[in-house]
């Protein structure tokens, strides 16, 4: 789907070239697209500010049929977000047209100061992201993903860069495959249901899968994940995946938080929460996602996806506030609110995962507090983590996808709000404020000694309203993330 492509625009005859101008400088060298952008430019109307557009048709001294200009706005503000976004933008655009092939002229990267690579690569992920529609339940489908996107570079460039259009797909497609997960009705992606989905993909790309039921887990003594799980008719699945090259050195664990739907249980939420709860199993789809992306690009790290995948609902068989439940590591947990279910279906898992692996590092991705969303708003992941170096790699793997991350605290102190009369420990805070880090301290009780980070997605997993290069619905948010993690690991 995505091509580089060096084409002389002279001769070659395109339909739909998508050309971004910045409005203070020429960003391409071409001279053809040089005297295509004078054109533009010469109309009062399109100045390359950001967000002008302007489509030409059939313009002389050239073959290009339909030229889509796009405002980038001043050079000097460029980075690899502006590239993703002015392609998700254009291939938006070509898609209401019901457009099927597409070109895209890639800006000369001297021009705009920034990297080859870097234009390159954000291009084809905006262009490959913006080309997710999610109409599974739509009788009549409107509208038609993109069939070809072209990337028209320099002579020599094609070769350079011949590896990139596989490598953004696929981890493309990861973020999609995530993305479709979340946007699922819950009706749809029931735990066993879910599990099946995902074991069949990861089974197809040669992950080593395993699948715990609840007898397994009740033999195994998850308490704690039994516990939310115990006020629904589905059942629980434990959906373990591996990623194992013939040489690794070091083990990475990643858990992703799966509850198919967040009720609260018995602490129900009220309407108004409850109508984006199908979306509290995105930590899981990122996860399961991430191992069959690291899968199909043979990385060559040794990767394990752990995935506690439960519904979350209230009824006479459901965990009751005031209850004392066993985690897998013997700890008493006291349940105080049914509705803090995440870290309890978290903690059994990761202990598990500790014991069974012993991995040298261990990431759990979880929409785990609205507080986090209240602190950092939709768009920014809350990171958390003792070790300096871990949140560090994090952090900048997060700027690079700009899958946002901000590291957040783990004071001694706020222990204590989770102390319980009776049991080890409470699974909720005894005061209502900074709710992200006491549901982080919570989790990092169980991985005592570990070199461990939490990242709190509940803002970014999903939006309401559309962007650039995603529509509204499940955003995929840590795929990219993980990946770009992964591959420097
Ligand atoms: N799934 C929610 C967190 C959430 C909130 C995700 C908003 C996405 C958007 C989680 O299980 C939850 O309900 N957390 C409670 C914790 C509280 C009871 C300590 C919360 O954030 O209110
Ligand atoms: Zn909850
Ligand atoms: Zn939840």
């Amino acid at each position: 789907m995505l091509h580089l492509k060096r084409v002389d625009l002279k001769t070659e005859k395109i339909d739909t070239l998508i050309i971004p101008v910045c409005e203070d400088r020429d960003i391409h060298t071409d001279s053809v697209l040089l005297s295509l952008v004078k054109q533009a430019k010469d109309l009062k109307e399109f100045t390359g500010k950001k967000d002008d557009e302007i489509i030409l048709y059939n313009i002389s001294g050239s073959k290009v049929d339909r030229a889509i200009f796009l405002g980038m706005g001043k050079v000097g503000k460029l980075d690899a977000e502006a590239f993703r976004s002015i392609a998700g933008k254009g291939v938006k655009k070509c898609i209401t047209y019901g457009i099927s092939e597409i070109s895209i002229s890639v800006p000369d990267a001297s021009a705009v100061l920034l990297e080859d690579s870097v234009v390159l690569e954000s291009l084809m992920e905006g262009a490959c992201l913006g080309n997710h529609l999610f109409d599974k339940y739509k009788k009549e489908k409107k509208q038609k993903p993109i069939r070809t996107i072209n990337f028209l570079v320099k002579k020599g460039t094609v070769q350079q860069f011949k590896h990139l259009p596989f490598k953004v797909a696929t981890i493309c497609q990861g973020t999609i495959l995530a993305r479709d997960w979340v946007s699922m009705p819950p009706n749809d992606k029931r735990p066993d249901q879910f599990a099946r989905t995902i074991s069949a993909i990861s089974r197809k790309e040669g992950l080593k899968v395993t699948v715990f039921g609840e007898k397994e887990l009740r033999q195994k003594k998850f308490g704690c994940f039994l516990a939310v799980s115990a006020g629904s008719r589905s059942q629980p699945r434990m959906v373990v995946l591996e990623h194992r090259p013939k040489t690794s050195r070091k083990t990475i664990v990643l858990v992703g938080k799966g509850v198919t739907f967040d009720s609260g249980g018995i602490n129900l939420k009220p309407s108004g929460s409850l109508e984006d709860m199908k979306t509290d199993m995105s930590g899981a789809a990122s996860v399961a996602a991430t191992l069959i992306t690291a899968a199909k690009m043979n990385m060559k790290q040794h990767i394990i996806g752990v995935l506690p995948i439960v519904e979350n609902m209230p009824s006479g068989d459901a965990s009751r506030p005031g209850d004392i439940v066993k985690s897998y590591d013997g700890k008493t947990v006291e349940i105080g609110n049914t509705d803090a279910e995440g870290r309890l279906i978290l903690v059994d898992a990761m202990s598990w995962a500790v014991k069974t692996y012993k991995p040298h590092t261990i990431i759990d991705m979880a929409t785990l507090t609205g507080a986090c969303v209240v602190a950092l708003g939709e768009k920014i992941a809350g990171l958390f983590s003792f070790d300096d170096q871990l949140a560090q790699q994090l952090l900048d793997s997060a700027d690079k996808t700009f899958e946002r991350c901000w590291r957040l605290p783990l004071p001694d102190d706020y222990k204590e709000l989770l102390k319980s009369d009776l049991a080890d420990i409470k699974n909720i805070s005894s005061t209502r404020y900074g709710g992200a880090i006491t549901g982080a301290l919570f989790i990092a009780e169980f991985v005592e000694g570990q070199r461990w980070a939490h990242i709190d997605i509940a803002g970014p997993s999903s939006i309401t309203k559309a962007d650039d290069y995603c529509s509204a619905g499940g955003t995929g948010f840590g795929v990219r993330l993980l990946c770009d993690f992964l591959e420097k690991f």
